[in-house]
C-alpha cells in the first residue's frame, strides 16, 4: 500500500479541505477534516504505530473495526480504533506497545 493524500488543488473533484493538525508521540501531523486518525498517520507515511505482544509493528489491518490492530490514546483514552474514530484538530495522539514489562496491557 502506497499512503497518499491527493493535494485539495490537484484534485479533480475541487474539494474544499478544512486542514486540522494532530500531534502523535509530540509530533504534528497535518490532516484534512474528515479524516480518520489511521487516514492522517497513512497519509504521513507511517503504516504501523502499535506493537503488539509478539513484538511485530501493527497499523491498520482491515480498517472497519473488527481487528482492533489499530489502537492509540487518543486525548487520555487509551484503546481508540483509528480506522472508526475522525481526527479532530488538537488531538494528542500516544501510540501503544503491548511488548516489554509494565508495557501496556502487558499481565503481571
Ligand atoms: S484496522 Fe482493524 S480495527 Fe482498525
Amino acid at each position: 500500500m502506497t499512503p497518499r493524500l491527493v493535494p485539495a488543488a490537484t484534485d479533480p473533484v475541487r474539494r474544499g479541505d478544512r486542514p486540522l493538525t494532530i500531534t502523535v508521540d509530540g509530533t504534528p501531523l497535518p490532516g484534512v477534516a474528515g479524516q480518520s486518525l489511521a487516514g492522517v498517520l497513512l497519509a504521513a507515511g507511517r503504516t504501523a504505530w502499535r506493537t503488539g505482544r509478539d513484538g511485530r509493528p501493527r497499523g491498520v489491518f482491515c480498517g472497519i473495526g473488527v481487528c482492533f490492530d489499530c489502537l492509540l490514546t487518543v486525548n487520555g483514552e487509551r484503546d481508540v480504533r483509528a480506522c472508526r474514530r475522525r481526527a479532530r484538530d488538537g488531538d494528542t495522539v500516544t501510540t501503544q506497545s503491548r511488548t516489554g514489562p509494565g508495557a501496556d496491557g502487558a499481565r503481571p
